[in-house]
């Protein structure tokens, strides 16, 4: 009798769980016609936030770069690359007509965890010495022939007020920066914000001009040198990208954050009142992130998450298709299971703790190709401490996965499509040969196979095979340090001296 009532007992929580997945799968789900609504929402908010200054949820901002790499570029270009997990600083030398990328070097360097919470300026003073002491290292194939000072291209993965190429103010942090408003100790205001769950810290302020910021760190290091393009990582990306094929129009990053960039016709801009660019043409910093709409397919696990979240209300999109979110999502619904004592009766302590399970891992779960879903048992032990699964189960977790992932990925080619709508390249007009490329980088595109695949799947289910056949998806690999040194080049202060 025990063992019959066990059983029973064992099989009503096995029918809880899958009541609990099926539920969740069913209100993820993104057929064709909803994709297709989600890509016109896009569109929508995409002319609304051209139209005005705080038309639309989508930002659409202005980056002033009129003019993208062209290969002519000469001469050597630093960049800084910063808003991700850590920091990066890069030299290239540039040939020039035909020359191509002559020569590059980077660093990765971590911010050390006491230069946490210093002061704003001390952050900044960190990075100007980690600048000055790469700059002491240049080789003499790499020295400037000329006496002018060093330039720069800063990338800044956050958005931006643009006031031009060089300056900007930061609107608001993203991705899971926090901000906490203190007073220093010489009684000016400072703000530092934090990467949640991962050991970087980085210091700024909300409304500062970024660029005068680093400037000055640079000139307290007596570091000459100049900062000639502030751009986005999108923007750098594009920038990258189209120096390397000359057809890419878009840019898209999939990473921890998640957001794109495209060239967009200045008199398309209603709310540019500058002088028409000779190019006649203009790249938005989209700020896709924060992009939301009724028809995208939200569940009570993102409800949840969102509200708990340092940015309640924000970056709505974000939080279903980019990689700081997925494993937090997959954790709420497995948290939501266990609660039904799906992994016995008490819930797992540790799978109540937010985003323990990153989206790396949940990655790995997801590729586990084993017969006995090996990896996946192993990550459940190693890191949530739950060692009693069977296969039956795994395979329910597995499948989670699939869920999660897959409609991040579909999402994600939604609004790819909203984008090439509003260019109008999502057809093909009568005797035209266009060819679009998207530059994409970030590290769930690059590492998260199955997301990547469901995103290009998707695509061309949407797209259809005639037009897919002029649509391409580059990786960009670091696209975005080499495209700032780019801009940072294009837009030289000192281009007259050399012609
Ligand atoms: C966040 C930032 C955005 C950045 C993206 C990718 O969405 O707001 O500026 O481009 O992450 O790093």
């Amino acid at each position: 009798a025990v063992v019959i009532h066990r059983k029973m007992k064992e099989s009503g929580k096995w029918v809880k769980a899958m009541e609990i997945v099926k539920e969740f799968e069913e209100s993820c789900r993104t057929p064709i016609s909803k994709l297709k609504q989600v890509a016109d929402a896009m569109t929508v908010e995409m002319h609304a936030g051209l139209a005005s200054e705080g038309g639309s949820k989508l930002k659409m901002l202005i980056t002033y770069v009129d003019s993208l790499p062209t290969g002519n570029e000469k001469g050597l270009f630093y960049a800084l690359d910063l808003g991700g997990t850590n920091f990066r600083v890069l030299r290239v030398l540039l040939g020039g007509k035909d020359g191509g990328i002559l020569k590059q070097q980077f660093k990765e360097v971590s911010i050390p965890p006491n230069k946490m919470t210093g002061s704003s300026a001390a952050l900044f003073d960190y990075i100007a010495a980690e600048l000055a002491k790469f700059v002491a290292q240049e080789e003499d194939d790499f020295k400037p022939t000329s006496g002018r000072p060093r330039e720069l291209g800063f990338t800044f993965s956050f958005p931006v007020m643009q006031t031009s190429i060089a300056s900007g103010t930061l609107l608001r942090w993203t991705k899971g920066f926090s901000i906490d408003e203190t007073v220093s100790d010489n009684g000016s205001p400072f703000v530092f914000m934090l990467i949640m769950h991962s050991v970087d810290l980085f210091i700024g302020r909300v409304g500062q001009d970024v660029v005068a910021e680093l400037t000055k760190a640079l000139e307290r290091q007596g570091l000459e040198m100049r900062v000639s393009a502030l751009v986005n990582d999108t923007v750098g990306t594009l920038a990258g990208g189209k120096y390397a094929n000359n057809d890419v129009v878009v840019s898209v990053i999939l990473g921890t954050g998640s957001n794109a960039a495209y060239v967009e016709r200045a008199q398309a801009i209603p709310k540019w009142h500058g002088l028409l660019p000779k190019s006649g043409e203009m790249v938005i910093n989209m700020e896709w992130g924060n992009f939301r709409s009724s028809h995208l397919p939200l569940t009570e696990y993102d409800q949840a998450l969102d509200a708990e979240s340092l940015n309640p209300g924000e970056q709505i999109y974000e939080k279903v298709i980019s990689g700081m979110y997925l494993g937090e999502i997959f954790r709420r619904v497995l948290c939501r299971m266990a609660e039904e004592a799906f992994f016995g009766d008490i819930v797992p302590p540790k799978l109540k703790e937010p985003f323990i399970l990153g989206t790396p891992v949940m990655s790995a779960m997801h590729h586990d190709t084993s017969p006995d879903l090996k990896v996946a048992a192993n990550n459940l032990k190693d890191i949530l401490e739950i060692s009693n699964t069977s296969l039956k189960m795994r395979k329910v977790i597995v499948q989670l996965c699939d869920i999660v992932a897959t409609r991040g990925a579909r999402l994600s080619a939604a609004g790819l499509l909203g984008i090439l709508k509003k260019m109008g390249r999502d057809t093909i007009k009568e005797g035209e040969k266009q060819k679009t490329v998207i530059a994409m980088d970030g590290g769930l595109y690059e590492h998260y196979e199955e997301y990547r695949n469901s995103l290009e799947n998707c695509l061309k289910e949407l797209l259809g095979e005639e037009v897919c056949k002029t649509i391409k998806i580059e990786h960009s690999n670091d696209g975005s340090g080499i495209g700032a040194a780019l801009l940072a080049a294009s837009h030289s202060q000192y281009l007259e001296d050399e012609s």
